[in-house]
């Protein structure tokens, strides 16, 4: 998407024209609703790309003129090297079948077909042979765990099963591109739990581009590759959840974030700090114990030449070492020490935090340390808002308050409602939309 704009009204035209002047979206309220405004962004192949904002930010409009039911009022949305603006009918059509299919949140089944032929039902359209059509549709079924279920009516399953109908029909149009509207938003909370699994194990096998759309925050964090934050029209902010939890581009998504389970999101290379002493292997007692000394550390940990983290050395140690004359540490470091991976959730470094009397070691994925935890920082690390520290003067603050917030603020909010799910979105499936029928927004319960 290239800045994009899409009003809905009179003069959507002169609309955009003001709102680039510098109007507001209030302002031009009498010219059209502005419901997309400048949005500009790339969504990369294979990407789960979550867009989510509060109701009426423009979720809905985005992601219908990505599969071509709106033109942009001004813009580019392109998908691959095609711009949906410049194509013909025909060529869109082929487009709709060919690349994007969608799923919506009210499951949109046709309630007297059975489960196979309703998740066969874009491919009837399309003309596909019955044989083959039932081929991909059961196949479908079973990549969604309904294997089994495809004789049976939509009324016979449960919720969660129908909207795994809806999933298995948009992956049997074997499209690359999936756009889910809302997919989860109308089950409960365990089911809905579920389908997120799924559609994430699906989706390492699969390597969809997916654009999902939701209110809820929890959800995006959890399946979003990266996220974008929308409010009235416009995206405020694009990254991944670490960034946008670390780093809210403003107080809004600082409050739409404030209720987030931050210890779920973020992991243990978010809130790590950088080691304040490292002793080398090869270094001998006396460099460590000076080293030990300057930073006024009571231990270090012990790495080799290749920063491999070995253990770490007491600096009692150190000096008895220096005592006994010898060249090396060999003997006199221990191996007794805590150390989680870069990635492991906050949520799961409390127990380690609590057993170890050292700022816990964090390594990467090759055993190299790359940071520590003092445990002040991962109490902070609870407390909404930017506490991540941008400065060496941060770091040392923070250490030297010993177990005062650093001024961190306390961006509390309320929670901004990002839950309504329960109530159906009245232009969801109705039959007011430009629909030449080849889109699976054609079915309907
Ligand atoms: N067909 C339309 N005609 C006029 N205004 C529209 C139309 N569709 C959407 N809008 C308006 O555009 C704005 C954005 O709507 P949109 O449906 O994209 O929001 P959304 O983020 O999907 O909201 P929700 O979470 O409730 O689904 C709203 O003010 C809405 O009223
Ligand atoms: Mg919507």
């Amino acid at each position: 998407m290239e800045n994009v704009y899409k009003v809905f009204g009179r003069r959507p035209k002169e609309a955009v024209k003001q709102i680039e002047a510098g109007k507001t979206r209030d302002d031009v309220k009498d010219l059209g609703t502005a419901a997309v405004i400048d949005a500009s962004f790339d969504v990369a192949e294979g990407e789960i790309f979550v867009v989510m904002g509060l109701s009426g930010s423009g979720k809905s409009t985005l992601i219908r003129m990505l599969n071509g039911l709106w033109k942009p009022t001004a813009g580019h949305v392109r998908i691959g090297d095609d711009d949906l603006a410049q194509i013909d009918a025909a060529e869109m059509r082929a487009l709709r079948r060919k690349r994007v299919s969608m799923v919506f949140q009210h499951f949109a089944l046709l309630p007297h077909r059975t489960v196979l032929d309703n998740a066969a039902y874009p491919l009837e359209i399309q003309g596909i042979p019955a044989a083959e059509r039932r081929e991909k549709a059961q196949s479908a079924l079973d990549m969604v765990g309904l294997g089994g279920w495809q004789d049976s009516l939509p009324s016979q399953l449960s919720g969660g099963m129908r909207q795994r109908v809806g999933l298995a029909r948009a992956l049997a149009a074997d499209t690359d591109i999936l756009l889910m509207d809302e997919a989860f938003s109308a089950l409960d909370p365990l089911i809905r739990r579920e389908m997120q699994e799924q559609l994430l194990e699906l989706q390492t096998k699969l390597g969809k581009t997916i654009i999902f759309i939701t209110h809820d925050l929890n959800e995006a964090m959890h399946l979003g590759d990266r996220i974008a934050v929308m409010r009235d029209g416009r995206v405020v902010q694009i990254g991944t959840a670490e960034e946008i939890l670390s780093h809210p581009a403003n107080d809004y998504v600082a409050q739409f974030i404030a209720d987030v389970d931050r210890t779920r999101v973020l992991t243990a290379s978010s809130v790590m700090r950088k080691p304040r002493v490292m002793v080398t292997l090869g270094g001998g007692p006396r460099v460590a114990s000076r080293e030990m000394t300057e930073t006024q550390m009571p231990a270090s940990y012990v790495v080799d030449r290749q920063r491999v983290l070995r253990g770490v050395i007491h600096a009692d140690d150190a000096v008895r070492a220096v005592k006994a004359g010898t060249d090396s540490i060999e003997g006199y470091y221990s191996t007794d020490y805590t150390s989680v991976s870069h990635d492991t959730p906050l949520a799961e470094l409390f127990a380690p935090s609590a057993e170890s009397s050292l700022p816990m070691a964090v390594t990467d994925d090759e055993g190299k340390l790359i940071g520590v935890i003092p445990r002040v920082t991962l109490l902070e690390a609870m407390v909404p808002g930017d506490t991540a520290a941008d400065s060496m003067e941060d770091v040392i603050a923070a250490e030297n308050a010993h177990g005062t917030s650093s001024g961190a603020p306390s961006a509390q909010g309320t929670p901004n409602g990002t839950d309504d799910s329960s109530i159906p979105d009245p232009r969801d499936g109705t039959a007011t939309e430009p629909n030449d029928g080849t889109t699976t927004e054609g079915v309907r319960s």
